[in-house]
């Protein structure tokens, strides 16, 4: 079961294989932007993936379109709506609340 860890507050949370970082964080009672309901449209959900990103799904061209255009994106971005999480443990920077 992989650990999801929120930065700047430290706190983690206990996921389950396959379920996007966005459903982890909502499913703690964690709040995340996430304005389009996930459909990688809206791009609120954006977050930098600090460690273990190579566990994480493949991003996808729908994400990737998104992505561009979204500014202070970089090398760690990703669409916590779309990435989904596998085995290992992961740390992400959450960029906006709520
Ligand atoms: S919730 Fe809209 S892009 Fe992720």
């Amino acid at each position: 079961m992989p650990v999801l860890t929120l930065m700047p507050s430290g706190k983690n949370i206990n996921a389950a294989e396959g379920m996007s970082i966005l459903q982890a964080i909502l499913s703690s009672g964690e709040n995340l932007a996430h304005k389009c309901e996930g459909k990688a449209e809206c791009g609120s959900c954006h977050i930098f993936v600090l460690e273990g990103r190579k566990s994480l799904s493949k991003t996808q061209r729908l994400e990737n379109e998104k992505l561009d255009t979204i500014v202070g994106v970089g090398s760690k971005s990703r669409l916590a709506c779309q990435a989904l999480l596998g085995a290992e443990n992961v740390t992400v920077e959450i960029l906006s609340f709520v």
